[in-house]
């Protein structure tokens, strides 16, 4: 939630700053703005409601010169989203600018302290307040900006990703994070600062991912410097990136999410890459093996995960049981982390999440490590707070997810997740050589078959305009695709403002079978499986009351092609990997049915990509 970004250097800042926002604007984008080091010394602060094209216009007539500056597009937590809530923000002076990714959640104690002091506040937010307490103990203490910052950090409870500029200190940006990311680029006379690498990667692949309780001092013409709010000097630990701009572009697609869609063949190819050879059975991942003991001998598994993550986690507890053998549950991270679970040091949690950030998931991480259970993770950005705070893990590697409907992070996850059943059950000896060479054979085959399937995407375009002006939708799937049922609402629902609802397709009689009438189409989910014939019957019930069907099947299936409105036809795959294939279709019915209605995909209404927020 909330991207901030910053720059100091010897090039114009504005013009960086407006492109890292534009590259995090995946984070929130109900408002925007940017301040700026005049050559004179002078703050400028410019901020607008909207998004950073509003931002970009409003600045047209504006002095933005300058080659220090600091820059927000936001998602609101406090306070509505308008001019005056929007970041950065400024203290009473007008001398420090603040711009502010996560929750101050003691902002009402402190803002009543300021106010004894004299204080008075702007916003309704609680990142003014910090901006206001930092000067205040810059001016009553006579300190230096780097002081005031960590004394003030010291007295909030919350999460925050912070960068802060004065004109009493004109050549210096100062950032700090706790449980919100921020990413330091370092350049070559330049340094920059963002939550995350997208604005950094076309200007240097240094980069410092900054610690929790972390200050960077970041001056004119000096190295890198991180101290603790406590004051103990931090180390400066670059790494390399391994991110292109390429990855960052639409690439020729209209949106970002039709070309996450289409970039599948190749994701999972990246995903499954050295981890399962050309042939044989055999799958290699390291953060399984170089922890052997601990999978042989647990005793159950937990995965925590929230959105999208949690579907996949739901499949990959069949695929865990099924071919691994052991107890596995899945939980909301944000119910988990308040439920006093029971767990100690013979469970394994496994963490899912795309960003890597996700506060809620990032906690539970944090409650049962605390707890003594070994934590894995499976995230796609590296280097992010849960790849970090878990024990081992493995990433998806499918590269830089930004529309906010996550499409090639689902399937690369539960491809990860294939294939760390299928290490366990190797492990633990619950799956035999010849099943495992079934599974890892149609690992092989994925990018092919998606390939294949993404041929359906003129048939589907087509197929939108009948349902663009429907107000309901109900997603069925059994087994395997239940999980895929509701993901499939989930992304029509979040993209097109549709109402949509996902249910295992026998629960449809207890209940929402009352829902069905001509006004209300059904998304069937019913491959070739063991379960083909009761879902049959499911698409009669609905049929028997007047409702439309349009049926995900395999290619040649005469039955359903009879008595379902609209087919959508998928290759013949194993039950194991079919909800891989089936989330295709389901994709670009999201995504054509919300052009269809003129909705904003990559960006939808009220969204964030990532939820760093409670
Ligand atoms: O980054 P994460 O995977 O932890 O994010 C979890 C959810 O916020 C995310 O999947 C969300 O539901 C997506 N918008 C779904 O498309």
């Amino acid at each position: 939630m909330c991207g901030i970004v910053g720059y100091i250097g010897h090039r114009p800042a504005y013009p960086i700053l407006i492109k890292g926002l534009h590259r995090l604007e995946y984070r929130g984008y109900d408002s925007a703005g940017v301040a700026l080091m005049t050559p004179e010394g002078k703050l400028n602060i410019y901020k607008t409601r909207g998004k950073v094209e509003d931002l970009e216009r409003f600045c047209e007539s504006k002095d933005v010169t300058g080659t220090l500056g600091i820059a927000h597009t936001r998602w609101a937590t406090h306070g509505e989203p308008n001019d005056i809530n929007a970041h950065p923000h400024y203290s009473a002076s007008g001398k420090i600018a603040l711009v502010h990714n996560g929750t101050i959640e003691n902002y009402n104690v402190l803002k009543e302290a300021l106010e004894m002091h004299g204080c008075t506040f702007k916003s309704e937010t609680d990142t003014e307040v910090l901006v206001q307490l930092i000067e205040y103990i810059k001016e009553s203490t006579g300190c230096t900006l780097v002081d005031a910052v960590r004394e003030a950090l010291k007295e909030v409870v919350g999460a925050y990703a912070i960068a802060v500029i004065d004109t009493e200190n004109p050549d210096t940006v100062i950032g700090a994070r706790k449980s919100s990311p921020l990413v330091i680029g370092v350049g070559d006379g330049e340094t920059f600062l963002a939550s995350d690498a997208t604005p950094i990667v076309e200007f240097t692949d240094k980069v410092v991912y900054l610690n929790d309780d972390e200050i960077a001092i970041i001056r004119r013409g000096e190295p890198l410097q991180i101290i603790t709010t406590d004051n103990v000097p931090g180390e400066v630990d670059i790494k390399t990136l391994k991110m292109s701009v390429e990855q960052l572009e639409k690439g020729g697609y209209p949106h970002f999410m039709l070309k996450e869609i289409f970039e599948q063949p190749r994701t999972i190819h990246d995903c499954i890459r050295g981890r399962i050879g050309n042939t044989g059975s055999e799958v290699t991942l390291s953060g399984v093996i170089e922890h052997k003991d601990k999978f042989m001998n647990a005793r159950r598994m937990i995965i925590v995960a929230c959105g999208t993550s949690w579907h996949a986690g739901l499949i990959g507890k069949r695929l865990i049981q099924e071919i691994a053998r052991i107890p596995v549950e899945v939980e909301y991270a944000s119910e988990f982390r308040y439920s006093n679970p029971i767990l100690d040091e013979r469970d394994i949690v496994i963490a899912i999440s795309q960003s890597g950030e996700t506060a809620d998931t990032l906690a539970a991480i944090q409650m049962a490590r605390k707890c003594g259970a070994f934590v894995y993770g499976v995230c796609n950005v590296v280097g992010s707070s849960i790849a970090r705070a878990t024990d081992s893990g493995t990433y998806i590697h499918v590269g830089p997810e930004i529309g906010v409907a996550s499409t090639k992070a689902f399937t690369g996850q539960v491809t990860v997740l294939t294939m760390f059943a299928l290490a366990l059950g190797t492990l633990r000896g619950t799956i035999d050589r010849e099943t495992a060479a079934k599974v890892t054979g149609a690992l092989r085959n994925l990018p092919a078959l998606i390939k294949q399937t993404l041929k359906l995407n003129d048939t589907i375009e087509k197929l939108s305009s009948t349902y663009t002006y429907v107000h309901n939708f109900l997603y069925l799937g059994r087994g395997y695709n239940y999980p895929s049922a509701l993901e499939g609402a989930l992304k029509l629902k979040e993209i097109s403002y549709i109402h949509a609802e996902g249910y295992p397709a026998a629960e449809m009689k207890h209940g929402p079978i009352a829902l069905i009438d001509r006004e209300m189409p059904t998304v069937v989910i019913a491959p070739n499986d063991g379960m083909h014939e009761k879902i049959v019957s499911n698409i009669q019930q609905v049929k028997a009351r007047g409702g439309s069907v349009i049926a995900v099947v395999t290619k040649g299936d005469t039955t359903i092609a009879e008595i379902a409105d609209h087919i959508l036809e998928i290759p013949e795959v194993p039950d194991i990997i079919s909800p891989i294939i089936v989330s295709i279709p389901l994709q670009l019915l999201a995504y054509h049915v919300a052009i269809k209605k003129g909705c904003n995909v990559d960006m939808p209404r009220n969204l964030a990509k990532s939820v760093t927020v409670e």
